[in-house]
């Protein structure tokens, strides 16, 4: 079978790589795809949000299925042009995505169907949001309703900062339209973890769970990224919590969703604060995230093609799906600058050295071929996974491997799964 993997960070290349063991996978190509990604898939430079030539390349290439990493061509609907003309596409429709492009949609839904999150209020008047700040002090969670590249939730420590939030969300239009309402919520205290579903809109298969690093620094300090590093299992989430968060968040989705006439296949995603043993909903994501695939489908034992076939089908249940008892972690290596501007077009070295590490995987995301070198082109560049039989082990393999790596201005935390081993 031929796939098409759009994107080009470093959850594609998870993707990707997890594609290229199957028994089925006759070919893949991706785009745009990244350099690492170029060793095992054929990139292919197009814009991903132009479905029609998307769709053009599919079918002038025979390919059998089309899997979407990011969240905008979802949110712009890609899914619903592919299945309009018949092509086999994973991703939810551009109703489903919903839970992640609108901030707004997903508060809504969950108060109409009791799903547990922070309390909230929505506004679309400045002045009127920054009283109800000013009534509710801090701290206080600010939120563009829109996709903002994962920049466009400032928790706020003082009221200063919120209102500062507000005013880059609804003044200075820092996120453009996106910014057109907000959400400003209570500040939930507590424990973060990543849970990930595959669902065909009528079974739901839990992942392994996993915990992201959003801080840009050591001790979860400095602004937000779009995530640092990850690691898979997260203790926070032990078996009793994953059957609470299957009962009171993924299956209400999936069925609150289905009562409202939105039929939901795909991944979904539940970005969780656990607090005294009880999850709360901080976001969806209506793909699997990034760097969190890195750790999870590392662990992964069935074949993806067959999931993905599965939930293409509406037949999720006849897959028993395997996971590796072993842990994974992922360390992200990022440009200087990042999570701010950032510079480009850095040689890296010591790549073939970290790839040689046995139970080590160097995912590429921000990378590029610059003549017969490989260089920095985005803010995360780098994934380095190692697996152990243990957190403890996986992170001395992604340590000792990040050691062999080396590019001007290189950044990385230094406590990517301390958490788990406290
Ligand atoms: P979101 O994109 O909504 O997940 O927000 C990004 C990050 O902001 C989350 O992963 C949390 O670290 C933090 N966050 C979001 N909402 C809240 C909240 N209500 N209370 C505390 N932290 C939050
Ligand atoms: N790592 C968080 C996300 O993918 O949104």
């Amino acid at each position: 079978m031929k796939v098409l993997v759009v994107g080009g960070g470093g959850r594609e290349h998870a993707i990707v790589w997890k594609l290229s063991q199957s028994r089925h996978v006759d070919k893949i190509y991706c785009t745009p795809g990244n350099a690492g990604i170029a060793e095992i898939a054929e990139c292919i430079d197009m814009d991903s949000s132009d479905f029609s030539a998307l769709l053009d390349f599919v079918k002038y290439e025979w390919i059998d299925l089309t899997i979407v990493g990011p969240e905008d061509p979802l949110s712009k609907g890609i899914v619903d042009i592919f299945e309009k003309e018949g092509r086999r596409i994973l991703g939810p429709t551009k109703a489903a995505a919903q839970l992640e492009a609108s901030k707004v949609f997903s508060k809504e839904f969950m108060k109409r169907h009791r799903i547990p999150t922070a309390e909230y209020k929505v506004f679309t008047s400045y002045v009127h949001a920054a009283d109800y700040v000013r009534m509710k002090g801090a701290p206080i969670v600010v939120k563009a309703d829109g996709l903002a590249a994962g920049k466009g939730v400032i928790v706020a420590s003082t009221v200063d900062e919120a209102m500062d939030a507000l005013k880059l969300i609804m003044k200075n239009k820092a996120f453009g339209d996106a910014g057109n309402k907000v959400v400003v919520e209570e500040c939930l205290q507590g424990e973060e973890a990543s849970f990930m579903v595959f669902t065909d809109g009528k079974t739901i298969a839990p992942m392994v769970s996993s915990q992201d690093h959003k801080r840009v620094f050591d001790n979860d300090k400095g602004p937000n990224t779009g995530g640092m590093g990850a690691y898979s299992p997260a203790p926070v989430i032990t078996d009793e919590l994953e059957s609470i968060v299957m009962k009171k968040v993924m299956n209400p989705v999936i069925k609150g969703l289905k009562s409202e006439g939105i039929k939901y296949k795909g991944i979904l995603y539940a970005g969780l604060m656990i607090h005294k043993d009880k999850p709360y909903v901080l976001e969806f994501n209506c793909r699997l995230g990034d760097p969190e695939t890195q750790p999870v489908l590392s662990r992964l034992e069935t074949d993806l093609l067959d999931i993905s076939m599965a939930i293409t089908d509406e037949k999720l249940s006849g897959i028993n799906i395997q996971w590796k008892e072993e842990a994974s972690v992922c360390v992200v290596i990022a440009s200087s600058g990042y999570p701010g501007k950032y510079e480009k077009g850095r040689t890296i070295k010591g790549l073939d050295d970290a790839k040689k590490i046995k139970d080590v995987m160097v995912f590429h995301a921000g990378t590029a071929f610059n003549n017969n070198e490989i260089v920095t082109n985005g803010g995360r560049v780098l994934g380095v996974t190692g697996t152990g039989k243990d957190i403890k082990a996986a992170k001395k393999k992604a340590y000792e491997a990040i050691e062999k790596i080396h590019f001007d201005g290189m950044h990385y935390r230094k406590d990517i799964a301390d958490k788990a081993l406290n």
